[in-house]
C-alpha cells in the first residue's frame, strides 16, 4: 500500500516540484475526457489530483473508474495550478498533485446523500448513516472542536492544580429533579442502579475526602424528552472546590471558559464576566436567562394600565397580576393579521391569555398611539406609555395582563424570537453574564411545598441563615448561573457543609427523616465527619460547544447522539433483549406489541 506523506490540506506553492502519496476518499471527479480531477478529501481538507493519459496512461484509466467515497492512495508531483485556475475557498487551491500511481483500497456504496449539501438532508438519513454523515467537513470540524474543549479543560484544571476523578455510571439515584435511567441489578434481584443525573453527591463527598479541587468530564443521564438543546445523555465539565466563596469558584471558571473562547475561536472575553441578581434578570427580561446580545427590556406598566379604562387590565390589576410588556424597534411593520395570528399564537403557546399591541406613529412631529385600546387610555397615560418604552416613529408595543409567572414566561420568548426576527443583534457577538442571588426556594403551587431553584445541597447566604426557620420564602442562595447568548451553559453553587442546615432544608422541602435517609443517607453520614465548606459548579460541555460551532442543534455536537425520541438510529437502540437476559435479571414483561412480535421468532 502505498503510505501517505501529507494529509489533503498540507501542499502549498512551496511544495511544487515534490513528490508525495495523499490517502482519503473521492469527494468530487470530474472527467474532462481528456483529464479526470478529483478532489482527495480527508479530514483535514481538500486536494486537487490530476489525472493525465500523457502523464501515466494506466493511472488516468484507473481513474475513470473511481466514484464518490471511493477510498484511494495515489502518489505523483506538486505542481502550481494553470493562470485562473486557482481556487480561492481552498488552503490548497494553488497547486494540484498530476498522479503517476493510483491504488484503488476501497469502493463505496452509492452514498445516501450527498457529502455538499447535507444541510438539506432529512437528518434521520443523516443519523441512521452516521458513518458517512461524520465524514462531512462541517461535522468533522465540530467534533474536532469540541476535542479542542475537553483538552483545554483538562490543560487548564491541570495547571491549576485540579485532578480528574471518575466517579460511578452505576449508582444511586442523584437529585437533580429529572427522571432517573435504572439498569437492573442481577445479582440483587428487584434492585437498581440508577445512572447519574450529576456526579453532585461524589465530588462532594470527594472534598469531604480531602480532595480539595476535583473535576472531571462527565457524561450524565437524564430520561427527559429531548429538546434542541438537551440530550438524555450529554457531558458536562464538572467542578468542585474546598475551602472557596462564590468568588472563588466563579473567578477559576470563567478563566476557563476565556481560555476556550480564545484559544478555539480567538475571542476575547472581558475578564471578570458581568454579574446580574436573578431579580433584576426576571424584571428585564423575564428568565433567568438573558440574552443581553440586545436591550428591549420589558416593562411592567401595571401601575398606568390600572388607571385607564380598559377592563381587561384593570381587572388584571385588581387581582394581582401585572400589564407587562416590551417594545420592539421597527415591529410597526408587522400587519395587524402578523400581530393577531402569529404573535398572539405564539405567546399563546406560552400560556398567555392575550396580547395587547399599540404601533408608535407620528404625526405633525408628534408620537401617536394607534391601537384599538388607545381610546381606553387618556393623553397624559398615552404619554407615560410612550415614555417608559422609550419608544420611537416605527415600534410596536406589545403587552399581556396576567399572573407575574404567565406574563414573563411568555414574554421572555416573545422577545427571543422578535430579536432574531427582527434582527436586533449580531450573530457573531458572545454575551456572558453571571446571573446571581437566586432564591433558595420556589413555592410548589400544586404540591403545596417548597422547591430548591437549584438542589437542595445549595446553600442559604450567611445573612440569609436566620431566616430558615422564619421566613424561607426570602432566602437568597448562594448559587450562580453562566449564560450566554440566553442559554444557560453552567451552573453551581457554594454547598452546605454544615449537617444541622442540611437536614433543615430537606425539611422544608418536606423530604422526611426517613426519606431523607434511604435517599441520601450515605451522604448525610459524610457531612458528619468534618465536611469543609465547598462549592462547584458544571458546564455542559455540549452547549459551549453549540455556541463555539454556532449550531442551534446539540445533535450536532454529539457523534452518536439520540433522536427527539430518544433512539439512536445508526444502533437501533433501545431494542428488544432475549428472554433468557430478562430471566437473569428476574424481569418479567407485560404483553405489549414488542413483545408479542419478539415471542413469535
Ligand atoms: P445543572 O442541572 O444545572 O447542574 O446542569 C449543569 C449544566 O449542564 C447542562 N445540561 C444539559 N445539557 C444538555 N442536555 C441536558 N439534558 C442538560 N441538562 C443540563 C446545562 C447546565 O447548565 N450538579 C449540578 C451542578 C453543580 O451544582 O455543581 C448540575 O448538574 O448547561
Ligand atoms: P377583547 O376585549 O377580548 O376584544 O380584547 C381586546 C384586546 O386585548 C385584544 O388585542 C386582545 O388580544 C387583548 N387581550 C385580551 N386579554 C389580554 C391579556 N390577558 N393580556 C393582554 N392583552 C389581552
Amino acid at each position: 500500500m502505498l503510505k501517505r506523506t501529507h494529509n489533503c490540506c498540507e501542499l502549498r506553492l512551496e511544495d511544487v516540484g515534490k513528490t508525495v502519496i495523499l490517502s482519503g476518499w473521492v469527494h468530487s471527479y470530474r472527467d474532462h475526457g481528456n483529464l479526470v480531477f478529483i478532489d482527495l478529501r480527508d479530514r483535514e481538507g481538500l486536494t486537487q489530483l490530476v489525472f493525465d493519459p500523457q502523464v501515466q496512461a494506466q493511472a488516468h484509466k484507473n481513474a475513470r473508474q473511481l466514484r464518490s467515497e471511493w477510498v484511494v492512495a495515489a502518489s505523483g508531483k506538486v505542481r502550481p495550478r494553470g493562470e485562473g485556475l486557482e481556487n480561492p475557498k481552498l488552503d490548497t487551491g494553488k497547486i494540484e498533485v498530476i498522479i503517476d500511481k493510483l491504488e484503488i483500497l476501497n469502493t463505496s456504496k452509492n452514498p445516501p446523500f450527498e457529502m455538499d449539501n447535507a444541510q438539506n438532508v432529512n437528518e434521520e438519513l443523516r443519523l441512521t448513516n452516521r458513518f458517512i454523515d461524520l465524514r462531512r467537513p462541517s461535522m468533522q470540524n465540530k467534533i474536532r472542536i469540541r476535542h479542542r474543549v475537553a483538552k483545554i479543560t483538562r490543560d487548564f484544571f491541570d495547571e491549576n492544580g485540579f485532578w480528574e476523578i471518575e466517579t460511578p455510571m452505576l449508582g444511586k439515584s442523584t437529585p437533580e429533579g429529572a427522571r432517573d435511567f435504572l439498569v437492573p441489578s442481577r445479582l440483587y434481584h428487584g434492585h437498581f442502579y440508577a445512572l447519574p443525573q450529576s456526579p453532585q453527591l461524589f465530588k462532594q463527598i470527594l472534598m469531604v475526602s480531602g480532595t480539595d479541587k476535583y473535576f472531571q468530564v462527565v457524561r450524565c443521564f437524564r430520561d427527559e424528552d429531548p429538546r434542541a438543546d438537551r440530550q438524555a445523555e450529554f457531558t458536562q465539565i464538572d467542578v468542585e472546590m474546598s475551602f472557596v466563596d462564590t468568588d472563588d469558584v466563579i473567578s477559576v471558571n470563567e478563566r476557563l471558559i476565556a481560555r476556550i473562547f480564545k484559544e478555539v475561536l480567538n475571542v476575547d472575553i472581558a475578564l471578570p464576566v458581568k454579574r446580574m441578581t436573578y431579580k433584576e434578570s426576571v424584571d428585564n427580561y423575564g428568565i433567568d436567562r438573558p440574552d443581553l446580545r440586545f436591550d428591549m427590556k420589558l416593562k411592567d406598566i401595571t401601575d398606568i394600565a390600572a388607571q385607564s379604562t380598559f377592563k381587561v387590565f384593570t381587572s388584571t390589576a385588581e387581582n394581582g397580576g401585572i400589564i407587562k410588556g416590551l417594545c420592539a424597534p421597527g415591529g410597526g411593520k408587522f400587519s395587524r393579521s402578523d400581530i393577531e395570528k402569529t404573535l398572539t399564537a405564539f405567546v399563546a403557546d406560552y400560556g398567555a391569555k392575550g396580547l395587547a399591541w399599540i404601533k408608535v406613529e407620528k404625526e405633525n412631529d408628534a408620537l401617536v398611539l394607534k391601537s384599538s385600546i388607545v381610546k381606553f387610555f387618556t393623553p397624559d397615560q398615552q404619554q407615560q406609555i410612550i415614555d417608559v418604552f422609550g419608544a420611537n416613529e416605527g415600534d410596536l408595543i406589545l403587552l399581556i395582563a396576567d399572573k407575574p409567572d404567565v406574563a414573563n414566561k411568555a414574554l421572555a420568548p416573545l422577545r427571543s424570537k422578535l430579536g432574531r426576527d427582527l434582527g436586533l443583534y449580531d450573530e457573531n457577538v458572545f454575551e456572558f453574564v453571571w446571573v446571581i442571588d437566586f432564591p433558595l426556594f420556589e413555592w410548589n403551587e400544586e404540591q403545596g411545598r417548597y422547591d430548591s431553584l437549584h438542589h437542595p445541597f445549595t446553600s442559604p447566604t450567611e445573612e440569609d441563615m436566620e431566616k430558615l426557620d422564619t421566613d424561607p420564602a426570602n432566602i437568597n442562595s448562594q448559587a450562580y448561573d453562566l449564560v450566554v447568548n440566553g442559554s444557560e451553559v453552567g451552573g453551581g453553587s457554594i454547598r452546605i457543609h454544615n449537617p444541622r442546615i442540611q437536614e433543615k432544608v430537606f425539611e422544608l422541602l418536606n423530604i422526611s427523616k426517613q426519606q431523607a435517609q434511604d435517599r441520601f443517607g450515605f451522604f448525610l453520614n459524610a457531612l458528619e465527619y468534618g465536611a469543609p465548606p465547598h462549592g462547584g459548579i458544571a458546564f455542559g460541555l455540549d452547549r459551549l460547544v453549540m455556541l463555539l460551532t454556532g449550531t442551534e442543534n446539540i445533535r450536532d455536537v454529539i457523534a452518536f447522539p439520540k433522536t427527539q425520541r430518544g433512539q439512536c438510529l445508526l444502533t437501533d437502540a433501545p431494542s428488544a433483549v432475549d428472554q433468557a437476559q430478562l430471566d437473569e435479571l428476574n424481569l418479567r414483561m407485560q404483553k405489549h406489541s414488542h413483545e408479542t412480535e419478539d415471542s413469535q421468532d
